[in-house]
């Protein structure tokens, strides 16, 4: 959570650049967002707030009179409030006595900072301002930056990253991290720091001159000084971003992106004659993997939904599998066996509540498996091996595309251990052409659109509904009705449409709407019964199906296209697609803008 952008350059251009930098970070948070830069007079700060997601990082333009001016070193921050309400207070680059600092992370143990400070009063209530405040107190009394910023990282505790300017050093920047993301990059004149690849995407950074920080680096304009070395430098691919092209939002962009997305999971990867998936990053551990009894799938939000997905699919291919939301994990005190392997399922391999799962099995020395988009990030790295999804940046808050991408690659793993165990070579083959057919199957869907936006008019009149649906298109009504809530603010819920007879029908009247996910499946004749028992109560349905069912009810129907019914386990693929837009154009119908959901942000580093 919250982007980090900073600049050291002699072209004297840095707050310009660092202003598009931070723009650049958005999704990281949205909240505020401010800049500290230096002219040649003086060092100056900018800020703004945004409570109501109306503004973006170019309005901190118009609470800058010197743009002009010669500026060499800059540092900005986009925020996601953790710590303090949205406020100009709160909002960073936070003042010590000498230096400024823009922070991403959330310092635990910051009431015990604070008595080290003594009787300092503080102007916002963030940790941001007592790590700045210390900082500068140490460096007060001992005349050492470095050594100050050092004791202040060793006191925190949590996962931490930011970055400080100190005016004494008027042409340097010193960045910290203590698991947070931070990374390096040089340009032709400059040098950047920024907490997310994305902000290198549109600015001269070769893969080369990239750099992960774990601990503290200075950085001048041409250079960079490593204070400890932890590890050597790392490659980080920032991915191939070119903007939002002629749609609207990004999210759009990534619902289209979508076909696109399974061909770069599955690119590589089908082996058709041997019937099997070709996993690079389980090449080591394979003989492992076949001895594994239990698959554990873990991650949150829609990344948990892919592990539902996960464990639907293993057990289907006869794999003992579950999936666990990663911030109840540790409650539910599981019983694992020494054989059993995790997969860890996340879009931005930063998720903290994911991450405390990690270090939890890797204490008790079971396998840790990745199924992640972002390369080298921390789940990435922490795991013992895995695939990556291929998906290419995904900005939009709420996760399309990246769901996707889990999923095939999801399928891949089962593929892979199934033919491990009991799968037939004909049937991993089978399985395997289906997968390359389902780009073209969500092309499909995506034409139609317009038909799919009159769907979500018509939703748009009710405010309460349920998301429902059987067997595995339950799981895809679990993602329909995060995808509402998220972007559009209305109240779904999601339901086994079995479950309905047990309570949740109470609720069924011409108010009150359900979307139901109802393909002509194996378990389609039940659909329909509970869905003529919504409708006998006068409750309004709208069915997503398929396009080989002739159904004789008047419902408002979106059709995908059929699958043979031993492949029935791939329509999620086809059927999450219809519900993303339908979210997507309530959310555009109410005038909310489905990029920034309001409370929210893309990664989300604190627990
Ligand atoms: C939903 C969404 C979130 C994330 C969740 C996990 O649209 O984006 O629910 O899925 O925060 O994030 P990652 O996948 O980055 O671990």
């Amino acid at each position: 959570m919250c982007g980090i952008f900073g600049e050291v350059s002699l072209s004297g251009d840095c707050l310009k650049r660092t202003i598009n930098g931070i723009g650049s970070l958005e999704h990281r948070g949205y909240d505020s967002m401010g800049v500290v830069y230096k002219t040649k007079e003086k060092t100056n700060i900018a800020k703004i707030i945004s409570p109501d997601q109306s503004k973006s990082a170019n309005d901190l333009y118009g609470e800058i009179s010197n743009i002009e001016d010669f500026c060499p070193v800059a540092l900005g921050h986009t925020r996601w409030a953790t710590c303090g309400k949205i406020s100009l207070n709160n909002t960073h680059p936070h003042k010590g006595e000498k230096s400024y600092l823009a922070h991403n992370g959330n310092i635990i143990n910051v009431s015990k900072l604070k008595k080290l400070l003594g009787s300092e009063k503080f102007v916002s209530e963030t940790d941001s301002e007592v790590v700045v405040k210390l900082i500068d107190k140490y460096y007060s009394k001992s005349g050492d930056l470095i050594n100050s910023i050092e004791k202040v990282l060793s006191l925190a505790t949590g996962a931490n990253s930011f970055v400080l300017f100190n005016q004494d050093f008027p042409d340097k920047l010193f960045c910290a991290s203590k698991g947070g993301p931070l990374l390096l990059g040089k340009t032709k004149d400059s040098v950047i720091v920024a907490s997310d690849p994305a902000a290198f995407l549109s600015r001269d950074v070769k893969r080369e001159n990239l750099y992960k920080i774990e601990h503290i680096v200075a950085v001048s304009h041409n250079s960079w000084e490593i204070i400890e070395k932890k590890r050597a430098s790392e490659i980080v691919d920032p991915f191939l971003d070119n903007g939002k092209g002629d749609y609207p939002h990004y999210m759009l962009k990534e619902i289209f992106e979508q076909p696109q997305t399974i061909k770069n999971a599955l690119n590589g990867r089908t082996e058709l004659d041997r019937g099997n998936a070709h996993l690079g990053g389980l090449h080591d551990i394979a003989r492992d993997l076949r001895k594994v009894e239990t698959f554990h799938f873990v991650g949150c939000g829609t990344a948990y939904n892919a592990c539902l997905y996960g464990a639907a699919l293993f057990n289907r291919f006869g794999i003992d599998a579950r999936a666990w939301i990663a911030s109840e994990f540790i409650y539910n005190h599981p019983y694992i066996k020494p054989n059993d392997a995790f997969i860890f399922v996340s879009q931005s391999g930063e998720t903290a509540d994911t991450i405390e799962v990690i270090k939890e099995i890797k204490m008790k020395g079971n396998i840790c498996l990745g199924v992640v988009n972002v390369p080298d990030s921390r789940i990435a790295t922490m795991t013992d091996a895995g695939v990556y999804i291929q998906s290419g940046i995904e900005k939009g808050v709420a996760s399309t595309k990246a769901f996707l991408g889990m999923i095939s690659v999801i399928l891949l793993y089962a593929v892979f251990l199934a033919r491990q165990r009991k799968m037939t070579i004909d049937t991993g083959i089978g399985i395997l052409k289906m997968a390359r057919e389902l780009p073209k199957m969500i092309a499909l869907i995506l034409e139609q659109e317009d038909k799919i936006k009159k769907m979500a008019k018509k939703i748009l009149r009710f405010d309460n509904m349920y998301f429902m649906g059987r067997s595995m298109n339950y799981i895809i009504a679990e993602e329909g009705g995060l995808k509402l809530k998220e972007i559009t603010y209305k109240h779904a819920e999601s339901y086994p449409l079995g479950e309905m007879k047990h309570g949740p029908l109470a609720l069924i009247s011409p108010d009150f709407c359900s979307v139901v996910i109802a393909p002509n499946d194996s378990v389609y004749a039940e659909s329909l019964v509970g869905i003529k028992e919504i409708l006998c109560r006068n409750g309004k349905v709208f069915i997503i199906t398929s396009d080989d069912y002739d159904f004789d009810l008047p419902l408002d129907n979106i059709r995908i296209p059929a699958l043979p019914q031993k492949y029935e386990f791939m329509y999620p693929f086809l059927t999450v697609i219809p519900l993303q837009l339908i979210s997507y154009y309530i959310a555009v119908e109410l005038g909310l803008n489905p990029d920034k959901p309001r409370n929210l942000a893309k990664s989300v580093t604190v627990n």
